[in-house]
C-alpha cells in the first residue's frame, strides 16, 4: 500500500481552521502546537465520513468494549503491553484526565521541568499545586529532588513518557528505579504517555504499567491517538489502570466519559486497528525529518544545540548561543516569519531555548530552518554586495 504523506502548501495549510495554523498570519511558518501536518490515516478519514453520513454525532458514553478491545490490541502489538480490556476508561482528553485524576489523588504534583505548558499553567488553574522538579544535564529526573519532595508531603509523580519537550524516551532501569522509589513513598504516577505511539527507530518505549508490580500498583496511563494520528480536536483519550486500588480510583471518573466525542471514539478504535501501515510510514518520515533537521542545523545553525528526540517530532532547540535573549522564539517570529513554541513557557529552564516541530514535509522543514537562519541576518546597508550576511 502507498501511503501518500504530501503535506500542502503553505497557503493552503492556512485554510486550515485549528489553532494551530488559524493564530497566524499567512506568511507565518506555523512550527507550535504538537500536530502533524500529513493528510489523515485513510481508514480514520472514512470511519469520521461513515459517521457523517450516519448522522451518527451525538453523545459518547462509558460503555467503550471496542475501544477497549482496540487500545489492548494496539498496546500489545506496539508496546509489547498487556491491557485488561476491563481497565480502560474513556476520558475526553488527557489533560482532563491528569486535572481530574490528581485531584482526586489530593496533594501537590511533581513534574519533570522543562514541562509541557498546561502542566504549569492548566494544573494551577484548576486548584493543583505543582512542584517543577529540573531534568538534570542528561534529560534523567533528578531522584534525590524527588525524594525531598516526596518527604516533604507531595503525593503525585506525572510522568510524561517520552517527554514533552525532549523528546526522551525514559530507559527501563530509570522507569524500575522511580517506582521502587513511588511505592515506597506511597506516591501515586500519573503516565502521561500520549507520545508513544510515536517512538522513533532506535529507541523503545516502556509503558509505565509494563515496568514492575511496584509501577502497576501505584499507576495510572493516560494516552490517546490524537498525537500519532493528528486527532487532537476529536476530543477521546483512555485512562488505564492495572491493579485493584488504582482501578477503584479510575472508576470514580467514569463520569467523565460523556464529555469526550463520539468523533473521537470511533477515529481513535480505527486508528488502534487499522492505523499500523500509516503510523509505520510516519514514523519513517519523522525519522528523516530528525536527520534532515540535524543536518541542516550542523550547517547552517551550529551554535544551536539539541540532542535529536527519540520520540516524537518535536526538536528542543538550546539557542543561547544565538544571543538573542530569553525568548528566541519572539525574534524568530518578529524577523524569520517562523512561528515555534517559545522555551519560557515550558519553565525555568526553557530561557533561550524553542521547540520546533517537524511533523510535516522535509520541504518546510528545510523553510523553517531558514527562516531561523533569516533572522540572523542583518539589514543590509544599500552600498553592500547582494549576499545577505549572517550575525552567526
Ligand atoms: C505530554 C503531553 N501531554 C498531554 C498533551 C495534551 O493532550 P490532550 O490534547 O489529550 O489533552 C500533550 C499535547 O501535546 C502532550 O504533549
Amino acid at each position: 500500500m502507498v501511503i501518500d504523506l504530501r503535506v500542502p502548501t503553505l497557503a493552503e495549510l492556512h485554510t486550515r481552521r485549528g489553532e494551530k495554523w488559524d493564530l497566524h498570519p499567512p506568511d507565518v511558518l506555523v512550527s507550535t502546537i504538537a500536530e502533524m501536518d500529513f493528510p489523515l490515516a485513510p481508514p480514520v478519514a472514512a470511519a469520521l465520513h461513515a459517521a457523517v453520513d450516519r448522522h451518527d454525532l451525538g453523545y459518547a458514553h462509558a460503555r467503550i468494549p471496542r475501544l477497549a478491545a482496540a487500545f489492548a490490541g494496539f498496546a500489545q502489538r506496539r508496546l509489547s503491553w498487556a491491557v485488561d480490556p476491563e481497565q480502560v476508561w474513556l476520558v475526553p482528553d488527557v489533560m482532563v484526565g491528569v486535572g481530574e485524576l490528581t485531584g482526586l489523588l489530593g496533594g501537590s504534583v511533581a513534574f519533570a521541568a522543562p514541562a509541557y505548558p498546561p502542566f504549569l499553567a492548566e494544573l494551577p488553574a484548576v486548584g493543583r499545586e505543582v512542584r517543577a522538579v529540573p531534568l538534570d544535564d542528561d534529560g534523567a529526573l533528578d531522584i534525590d529532588r524527588l525524594r525531598a519532595l516526596f518527604a516533604a508531603g507531595t503525593r503525585v509523580l506525572l510522568l510524561a513518557n517520552p517527554h514533552n519537550p525532549t523528546g526522551r524516551v525514559l530507559p527501563r532501569p530509570e522507569l524500575e528505579r522511580l517506582a521502587e522509589l513511588c511505592a515506597a513513598e506511597d506516591v501515586w504516577v500519573v503516565a502521561d504517555e500520549i507520545h508513544a505511539p510515536l517512538v522513533l527507530p532506535g529507541a523503545m518505549h516502556v509503558p509505565w504499567l509494563a515496568v514492575s508490580d511496584a509501577a502497576r500498583h501505584c499507576g495510572f496511563a493516560l494516552t490517546s491517538a490524537s498525537k500519532a494520528f493528528n486527532l487532537a480536536g476529536l476530543k477521546a483519550a483512555v485512562l488505564v489502570t492495572a491493579a485493584e486500588r488504582t482501578r477503584e480510583r479510575a472508576a470514580r471518573l467514569g463520569w467523565l466519559a460523556e464529555h469526550a466525542g463520539l468523533l473521537g471514539v470511533l477515529a481513535a478504535e480505527v486508528a488502534f486497528t487499522e492505523g499500523d501501515a500509516w503510523l509505520d510510514a510516519v514514523l519513517a518520515r519523522l525519522a528523516a525529518n530528525r536527520d534532515l533537521l540535524g543536518r541542516l542545523l550542523a550547517a547552517r545553525l551550529p551554535a544551536v544545540r539539541w540532542t535529536p528526540p527519540q520520540a516524537t517530532y518535536l526538536a528542543w532547540l538550546d539557542c543561547r548561543g544565538l544571543g538573542l535573549g530569553d525568548d528566541p522564539a519572539a525574534a524568530f517570529l518578529d524577523r524569520g516569519r517562523v512561528a515555534l513554541a517559545p522555551g519560557p513557557d515550558y519553565g525555568a529552564p526553557g530561557a533561550g531555548h524553542v521547540r520546533l516541530n517537524f511533523g510535516t514535509g522535509p520541504e518546510l522543514v528545510a523553510e523553517m530552518v531558514e527562516r531561523m537562519v533569516r533572522t540572523g541576518q542583518r539589514e543590509r546597508p544599500p552600498e553592500e554586495s547582494s549576499e545577505g550576511r549572517s550575525t552567526w
